[in-house]
Order: C-alpha cells, then structure tokens, then sequence
C-alpha cells in the first residue's frame, strides 16, 4: 500500500509532546522524514529514537520557537540532512490560565512569541525551500480558542485568533508558489499540557469531568485524532483546501447549551 507521504519532508515544531509527537509519529508512518524541533531536548531525543526503531526516519533539533535563529538553524539542518522541505507544521504552543490584571508584559509577550510569532520565523525561514516544489502545504494548530473565548486565558484565547488569521494570510499571500495554508483547531485534547494546565485548578478531575460536560461526543480527544487532520491537510487528500480551518472538537463549538444535551437513542434505532 503507498503512502501518503512517502518522499515528502516534514518540519514539525512542538514535536517532543502531545499533538506535534502524535503527528510526528504519524507523519513518520506514512512515510515522510521528519525535523523534530522543540525546547525539550530529552522527550524529542525519545521521540526521534522511537520514530527509528519503527523504520522512519527523524532528526530531533533542540529548537525555541521564539528565537529566529533557532528556526533558521533547525529548518536549515533538516533541508541538509533531507535535501528538501514539503511540509511545516507549527504545533508548538503554551497556554496560561491566567487573568489579565495578573498578567506581566514580559508573560504577555512570551506567549504571543511561542505562539504566534513563531509561525512568522517559520514561514519566513521555510519559503525558499517550499517554493523549490510544485505542491507544500503548512499547517498551524489553532484551538477552540480561535473561535470563542475561554475563562481565564485572555492572553491564549487572543493568541489563537491570530493564529487563525494569520494562517489565512499565509495561503493568499503564497497561493501563487502552491503553498496551501490550513489550520486545525483542537478542542480538549488528552496531551501534557491540558493535564499542566487543569492541575493549576483545585480539583482538576473535577474540572476536566465538568468540562467534558461540554463536549458531545463525551470524552477528550486524544492527540492521535488530531494528527489525523493535520495529515489529511498536508497531502493532497485535501487537494484544493487552503486559508480554511478544521475544527476537531469532538462538537464543543456545535453547542450553544454550556451542558450539551446527551440524548439517549432507542436501543432499537435501525
Ligand atoms: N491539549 C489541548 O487541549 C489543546 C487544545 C487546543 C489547542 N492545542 C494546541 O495544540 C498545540 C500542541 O499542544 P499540546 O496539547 O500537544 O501540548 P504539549 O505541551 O504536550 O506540547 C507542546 C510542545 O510545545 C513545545 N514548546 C513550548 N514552547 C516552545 C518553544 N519556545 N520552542 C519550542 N518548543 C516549544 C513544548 O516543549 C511541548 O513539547 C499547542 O499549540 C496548543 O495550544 C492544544
């Protein structure tokens, strides 16, 4: 059976953890070589090495996203190791549950650096080598936070959006070069951020039960459901896809009740 990416070269930013190491492993899989930039040097070495043992091909590059010559430096050393680059993913990210009367300056700006500016550094950096094909495709990871507010984090929730937009000025700026640009927008996801992030509540199996609440199809998604999409829009199984979202959320934003009705179905439903 062929592969869906077989051929193809893929940067991955986030890829020591959650959503970018599920995509890392899938992208892995279906044939592509991958550049595995994130901050944390020894989850990316284990992802890298696991990537190996399976027969894929990756090269881990300590990388922090908010610094442009470390993008520079880790798409660079992944064109030379690979000779190419068809596919970046932006998927590294940081959210703060914090409201803004608490924020600092400095706080505010690292979380835009992590999350936004870093999309800029890696567009940036990866457009001579994108344009050198007839087809590359970028995908950035929004959120459910790309659409609506969420309580208590104004700064991510702002950061979101953007990512967002700017996911929308990548794939008409640099239509002409066959660059298609797509972001696919998470909702509650079972990765060690959301577990970091609802151990800052008082009871966090509480709080993620209540927000699961929410969620129609009654469970987290796992970080396997969201690479799924990712791949869909870096190939051309979504051929003619660009500037556009793809909101995986298990149906959260389909609700306007805060407690979506979970209605029971007759057993004997044909
Ligand atoms: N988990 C969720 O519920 C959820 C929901 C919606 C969107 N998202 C988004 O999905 C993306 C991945 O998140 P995740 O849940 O897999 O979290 P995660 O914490 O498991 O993974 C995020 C990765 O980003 C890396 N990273 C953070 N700052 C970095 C920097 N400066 N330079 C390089 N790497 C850096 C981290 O080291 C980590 O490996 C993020 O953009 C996040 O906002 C997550």
């Amino acid at each position: 059976m062929s592969r869906r990416l077989e051929g193809q070269t893929a940067w991955i930013s986030g890829a020591a953890s959650g959503i970018g190491e599920a995509t890392a492993r899938l992208f892995a899989a279906e044939g592509a070589r991958l550049g595995l930039a994130d901050l944390q040097v020894g989850r990316g070495s284990e992802t890298e090495r696991a990537i190996q043992s399976a027969g894929g091909e990756a090269l881990f590059l300590p990388c922090d996203v908010t610094r442009e010559d470390s993008v520079l430096a880790a798409i660079e050393t992944t064109v030379r190791r690979f000779g190419g680059l068809q596919i970046v993913v932006n998927c590294a990210g940081v959210v703060h549950g914090r409201l803004l009367h608490e924020y600092d300056a400095e706080d505010w700006d690292r979380l835009m650096a992590v999350n936004v500016r870093s999309i800029f550094f890696s567009i940036k950096h990866a457009l001579a080598h994108l344009r050198r094909n007839g087809r590359s495709y970028m995908v950035n990871i929004g959120s459910i936070s790309s659409f609506v507010g969420q309580a208590s984090t104004p700064a991510y929730t702002a950061s979101k959006f953007a990512v967002l937009g700017l996911s929308r000025s990548i794939a008409l700026d640099y239509a002409a070069i066959g660059l298609r640009c797509n972001c696919v927008c998470p909702g509650i996801t079972d990765t060690p951020m959301l577990r970091h992030h609802l151990n800052d509540a008082p009871d966090p199996a509480a709080t993620l039960s209540n927000r699961l609440h929410r969620v129609p199809i009654g469970r987290a998604l796992t970080p396997d459901d969201i690479a799924r999409s990712v791949l869909y829009l870096s190939c051309e199984d979504s051929a003619g896809v660009t500037g556009t979202s793809l909101t995986v959320d298990g149906g959260y934003l389909a609700a306007a009740e805060w407690q979506a009705p979970r209605v029971t179905l007759p057993s004997d439903l044909p």
